[in-house]
């Protein structure tokens, strides 16, 4: 199997280049973003407890994220692979994710981070106009990610498992950097 981890800021670009990496390498793409906004719109109370969280740009709890990763991996027994989009977004995450994939006996590939500048972020979220895409939120979104998220990058790297990737210019030359890395993991599994 091939997992990756797109990793990095809001606004980075994970979601954008998660949906062409999909296509290119047939992996399954895990968003808990979309997730989480998946229970929003069905009105659940996890949706609603985790809305109230969102629109103030704070994580959601571990357990409900980690809870979400674990039955969509259950339910995909003959993945070629996983692309996590916005998971792990702390360091309890990110064990608990090692203990799901050895239960599947695989294991992450690589984590790949995509480096933008931070004013470009902002510019690139208040264009978007998400619920959560105000300048009060984005701040706090920024902060949970400097204060939590950040953290995970040493967990991957002290097993070599982390890259920067240039995350500015356009989708199709960021799209090119990622696969640079992806192509040879692929190779190796065929
Ligand atoms: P989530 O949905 O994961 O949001 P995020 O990490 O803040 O990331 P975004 O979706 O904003 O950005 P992205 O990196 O995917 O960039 P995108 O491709 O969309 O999480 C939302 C909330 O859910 C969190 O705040 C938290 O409350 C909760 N949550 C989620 N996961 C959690 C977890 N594991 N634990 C706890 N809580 C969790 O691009 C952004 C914009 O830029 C788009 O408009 C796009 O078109 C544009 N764009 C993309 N690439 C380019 C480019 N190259 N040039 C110009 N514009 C571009």
């Amino acid at each position: 199997m091939v997992n990756i981890i797109l990793f990095g800021p809001p606004g980075s670009g994970k979601g954008t280049q998660s949906a062409n990496l999909i296509e290119k390498y047939g992996l399954i793409h895990l968003s808990t973003g979309d997730l989480l906004r998946g229970e929003i719109a069905a009105q659940t109370p996890l949706g609603l407890e985790a809305k109230r969280l969102m629109d103030q740009g704070l994580l959601v709890p571990d357990a409900v994220v980690i809870g979400m990763i674990s039955s969509k991996l259950e339910a995909n027994p003959e993945a070629r692979g996983f692309i996590f989009d916005g998971f792990p977004r702390t360091t309890a995450q990110a064990e608990a994710l090692d203990k799901l994939l050895d239960l599947k006996k695989t294991a992450i590939s690589n984590v790949l981070s995509l480096e933008v500048h931070e004013d470009n972020l902002v510019q690139r979220l208040l264009a978007r106009k998400r619920p959560d895409d105000n300048e009060k939120t984005i701040r706090e979104r920024f902060v949970e990610y400097h204060n939590k998220t950040a953290p995970v990058a040493d967990h991957y790297a002290r097993f070599g498992k982390f890259k920067k990737i240039n995350g500015e210019g356009t989708v199709d030359e960021i799209f090119a950097r990622l696969s640079k890395e992806i192509d040879p993991l692929v190779e190796e599994k065929v």
